[in-house]
């Protein structure tokens, strides 16, 4: 069984198709990333699949179940945390865990264990008297992560989490995502942050004005987009000849920056800088600093989706 099965899933609002013909399935067991720029349709998707707005079109099945038809028997397997921060103002720390926990009526002993654990966990601690509204933003997310823990769930959305989190924290929660999705847990994930997506994620969506662009392995992303490398050269001395000098080298894209600066994109990195190097040499101009890097999986990001708006 599929825990996400989506076929032409779609949402306008008035003319701006937010999601548009949706198709996407993740198996059991799996963290699945959905990158995509601001606007992309990343968090109506979310709301689609949790089934908090209903879609204009499309077939949803959440965990084996027609989300459409029955979205209340949905919810109550799932987790969901909005990128919207939410917490009542007054509540201390424990007390929002108390009470999710209540909501999901969690019995008291079980509740009360959960909630320390989870105060541990997530490094809650020592502000567990505190109340949210004097939290800081980065302690009010853990909270409100957190706090969806309190439930059992078989699959969780989670909407950018680790927005506002110090680099600790954020490490912390992604290696506690990954312990959850040892014991079966099946994580649904939003990002902007790419080397995020590539520690948690199993498979990668990249989504850009409400459609995706590829599905697939980080790994395989890479080993497909990411022949390409990155060279940059700094010059010792300005030269402003060198773009002339430079501009017949096949298999490549050369950008000069302020007369010292060369960076070049190819996938034929060697064979270029070869040329490169010769080019410099027969002209007499010295390299105070050259190196060449595998583009990452933030510039495939950035590439793929830059074409994409040039296509349409
Ligand atoms: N309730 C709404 N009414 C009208 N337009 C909406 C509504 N919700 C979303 N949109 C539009 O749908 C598009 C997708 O928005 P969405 O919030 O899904 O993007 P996102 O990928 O989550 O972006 P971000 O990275 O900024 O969170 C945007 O153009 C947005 O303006
Ligand atoms: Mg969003």
């Amino acid at each position: 069984m599929l825990c996400i099965d989506v076929k032409n899933l779609s949402k306008s609002y008035g003319s701006i198709k937010a999601v548009n013909n949706l198709v996407l399935s993740v198996k059991p067991g799996r963290v699945f990333g959905f990158l995509g720029p601001n606007g992309a349709g990343k968090s109506t998707t979310i709301k689609l699949l949790t089934t908090l707005i209903p879609p204009s079109n499309g077939s949803l099945s959440i965990l084996g179940i027609d989300a459409i038809k029955n979205p209340l028997q949905v919810r109550h397997k799932i987790g969901v945390v909005l990128q919207q921060p939410s917490y009542e103002p007054t509540l201390s720390v424990e007390k929002s865990l108390e009470k999710y926990g209540m909501m999901w009526n969690i019995p008291r002993t079980e509740r009360k264990k959960r909630m320390e654990q989870l105060l541990k966990d997530f490094d809650l601690v020592e502000i567990r008297k505190k109340r949210n509204e004097d939290l800081s933003i980065g302690q009010r997310r853990r909270v409100q992560v957190a706090r969806e823990f309190m439930h059992d769930m078989e699959l969780l959305f989670l909407d950018e989490p680790t927005i506002g989190l110090d680099p600790n924290a954020r490490r912390n929660l992604l290696d506690y995502l990954k312990n959850k999705v040892k014991t079966g847990l099946t994580i649904f994930y939003t990002t902007h942050i790419l080397t995020e997506a590539e520690y948690l994620c199993d498979e990668i969506a990249i989504i850009d004005e409400g459609k995706i662009i590829t599905v697939d392995s980080p790994d395989s992303l890479k080993t497909k987009f990411g022949k390409e490398k990155t060279i940059k050269i700094h010059l010792l001395e300005k030269n402003f000849d060198i773009q002339s000098f430079l501009s017949g080298i096949p298999d490549c894209k050369i950008n000069f920056e302020s007369g010292t600066n060369i960076i070049i994109h190819s996938e034929q990195s060697e064979l270029v800088l070869l040329k490169v190097l010769k080019i410099l040499n027969d002209n007499n101009i010295e390299i105070e600093d050259l190196s060449a890097v595998p583009t990452n999986l933030e510039e495939i990001f950035l590439k793929m989706v830059r074409e994409n708006a040039s296509d349409n």
